[in-house]
């Protein structure tokens, strides 16, 4: 095996390292390694944590918390699900419960805008679960979020990778000086974004950066490249490696596979951070015979000069899971599907129909992307007063992680209609999990 942990090479690193090596060694092994920490979650149980104890016992360990209210129902029906989850991690993970009502400024400090909140909370940094009540999906998010780590690679690795990974992020540093506080950004920020699949890589070896595109680089800096599809498509990371913000805004830009399913977890994430969102509403039990053709479309539009400026996803909602949601907010019923639509979040913009005047074909779709983009079809808006309104119940449902998306654009003009049309969305939109939740100012302490 060429590839080590992280750790292993960062010990070799070290031993070549001569000055200030100590201070550095300790740092190192904070960072990377746990073997002089104390095992997480022994007993398999739920810890309460208070304001005393809070800040210190997540300073360095990871924890996974749930931010609750004692009058809450639904963090009392959430409770035995939460010893469940306490239980399975046990050894893995910390799992905590902090009463709001008690320890108020924490939740504050934490930004908890209801009850039950769950969040992974480490030092500073502090990622929320939106996913929905299923003890399964809680516990997969658990186990991907804290078992991501750097894996540490040579020139010689990276194309077994990049074989089997659609998306690998290539992270150079120099092994002489490296910098801990940015490998640890990166170390964080991946976490933050492993429920994406993309590979996150660390290396030092000097001889990657012309596989990366370097040519006559300077070894001492760092460097971020991403390798997608096979390398065939090489970005280079151009922004600040010091700054969180520049790294976690790019790895939401980049990380999507080519053709990524959109779900309560990554919906707002995927809206927020697109010029343009190709959506196909399929039939989940059939999407494995349109995947293929849907990569390729990607494919071309990633080959295409019009990528190079602007930030489009290829997406796809299950129709048959989420059916009663699209019927009332897209208005396409299981027999319209397939269908495809583009929207700009931004600008609340959508575009259903071609040049042609006929609804959007998958085979259309990148002229439809180019006459998106020269200006040759118009968009269909959305009047403002509705976006608001939507928006608002959006971030409510988007919290109790049943949301699709942050533009349910087309059922706009029907809601505009008629405050009765208005109150009926809310009332068939408003999910299920809607019931497992309890915003913060509707009872207050
Ligand atoms: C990069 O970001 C860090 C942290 O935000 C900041 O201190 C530094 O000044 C930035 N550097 C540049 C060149 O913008």
């Amino acid at each position: 095996m060429k590839y080590f942990t992280l750790f292993s090479v960062i010990l070799l690193a070290l031993k070549a390292y001569s000055s200030n090596t100590e201070e550095l060694t300790e740092n190192f092994l904070d960072l990377f390694e746990n073997n002089n920490k104390a095992e997480p979650n022994p007993n398999g149980q739920i810890v309460h944590l208070t304001s005393s104890d809070f800040e210190e016992k997540t300073s360095d360990d990871m924890w996974f918390v749930m931010f609750h209210a004692p009058w809450c129902g639904h963090c009392k029906q959430l409770a035995p699900t939460w010893n469940s989850v306490a239980y399975h991690l046990k050894g893995q993970v910390n799992v905590g419960k902090v009463d709001c009502t008690a320890n108020g400024k924490i939740c504050q400090q934490m930004n908890v805008q209801g009850y039950p909140t769950l969040k992974v909370v480490q030092g500073k940094e502090s990622t929320e679960y939106r996913g929905s009540r299923q003890i399964d999906e809680i516990l997969n998010f658990a186990i991907s979020y804290t078992s991501t780590a750097l894996t540490a690679i040579e020139n010689d690795d990276l194309e077994k990778f990049v074989s089997n990974n659609e998306n690998n992020y290539v992270y150079y540093y120099d092994s002489s000086n490296p910098n801990l506080k940015d490998l640890k950004l990166y170390l964080n920020s991946a976490r933050a974004h492993s429920n994406s699949g993309a590979k996150f890589l660390v290396t030092s070896d000097t001889q990657i950066l012309e596989t990366l595109g370097y040519e006559n680089a300077d070894t001492k800096q760092s460097k971020l490249v991403l390798l997608q599809d096979h390398n065939t498509k090489k970005i280079q990371f151009t922004k600040n490696l010091s700054s969180e913000n520049d790294l976690n805004k790019w790895f939401a830009e980049t990380k999507y596979p080519l053709f990524t399913e959109i779900s309560s977890q990554n919906s707002e994430e995927i809206m927020d951070n697109h010029d343009l969102v190709v959506i196909s509403f399929i039939d989940g039990n059939t999407v494995h015979s349109w995947t293929p053709k849907f990569r390729d479309i990607a494919r071309k539009w990633r080959a295409s000069k019009l990528a190079d400026n602007h930030n489009v996803v290829f997406t796809w909602i299950d129709g048959s899971k989420w059916s009663k949601y699209i019927s009332k907010v897209y208005h396409l019923e299981p027999t319209d599907l397939p269908r495809v639509i583009l929207t700009k979040p931004d600008t609340e913009q959508f575009y259903d129909y071609s040049k042609n005047g006929k609804l959007i074909h998958e085979d259309d779709i990148n002229e439809v992307l180019e006459s998106v983009y020269d200006g040759s079809i118009e968009p269909k808006y959305i009047d403002k007063a509705v976006t608001r309104a939507l928006k608002k119940l959006n971030k409510k449902l988007n919290a109790f992680g049943d949301m699709i998306s942050n533009h349910p654009i087309i059922s706009a003009a029907v809601i505009i209609a008629s405050f009765v049309g208005f109150i009926l969305f809310s009332i068939y939109i408003i999910p299920s999990d809607y019931e497992s939740y309890n915003k913060i100012d509707s009872k207050t302490q």
